[in-house]
């Protein structure tokens, strides 16, 4: 485990970003494993800039994403297709046909979640991008998902609706299920780079990285992962 701690915000960002460069210049065709929220949006941004200015590609990269909410379409503008659209695709010389989210209006849900789970099984994420939520979860896998989870349907605990309420114009308006790869499917990734800022994160990532590894902190699987790298901003990791 690497634990890599950053001034701010931005810096957090850069020091995330050059892990992802590393991946997609040795290897142009990686699998990068995307996350929606507001802490990778700065790391997208890097991505962008480099990508305008011709340094690095996306032409042969694939991706696929951790979740989305259930009952959205791609084209909603809450849906995190929209979001990785507007903030990242949109703007990067990345062919979207290789881009990958679930799809929240599937009709049959167990048999998007097989899809979904097959999916990641078969791309096999070079890299994993994740934030953290304030209670440990990772992509929706709230605390008391069990570390061999794979994709299922969550209802969201009121905590994370309560934090991804800014999002949306009022708090009614936040879906309470979502599509989320489980913890197995993320874990399966060959490299793990989860970023976090803010005080708000601190006591989730005390728990993820000096607290036993347990369910009531999903973050916490990441313990027995042979290579993960943490990169926090000094209030994330205020609490080490
Ligand atoms: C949502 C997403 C997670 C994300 C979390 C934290 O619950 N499903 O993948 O890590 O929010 O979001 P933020 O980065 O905005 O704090």
């Amino acid at each position: 485990m690497e634990i890599l701690i950053a001034k701010n915000y931005e810096e957090m960002s850069k020091l995330g970003y050059d892990v992802i460069k590393k991946v997609v210049t040795s290897k142009p065709n990686a699998i990068l494993g995307l996350a929606t929220g507001g802490t990778p949006v700065g790391l997208y941004k890097n991505m962008i800039e480099d990508c305008k200015n011709g340094v690095v590609s996306y032409k042969d990269i694939s991706t696929i994403n951790l979740d989305e909410y259930l009952g959205l379409d791609g084209n909603d503008n809450q849906s995190y297709r929209y979001f990785m659209n507007t903030n990242l695709f949109d703007h990067i010389d990345i062919d979207k046909k290789n881009t990958y989210l679930p799809n929240g209006k599937a009709e049959d849900r167990q048999a998007e979640c097989e899809r979904y789970s097959k999916l990641a099984d078969e791309m096999q994420q070079d890299v994993q991008i994740l934030g953290i939520g304030s209670n440990g979860h990772i992509a929706f896998n709230e605390p008391g998902t069990a570390f061999d989870s794979r994709t299922h349907v969550v209802d969201l605990t009121e905590n994370t609706i309560k934090d991804n309420a800014r999002f949306f114009d009022k708090i009614e308006d936040v879906p309470t299920q979502a599509f989320t790869m489980g913890i197995s499917n993320i874990v399966n990734a060959k490299k793990i780079l989860l970023l976090a800022s803010g005080a708000n994160k601190a006591d989730a990532i005390y728990q993820t990285i000096k607290g036993t590894p347990s369910e009531n902190c999903p973050a916490s699987a990441l313990q027995n992962h042979p290579d993960v790298i943490f990169v926090l901003d000094e209030a994330a990791a205020s609490k080490l």
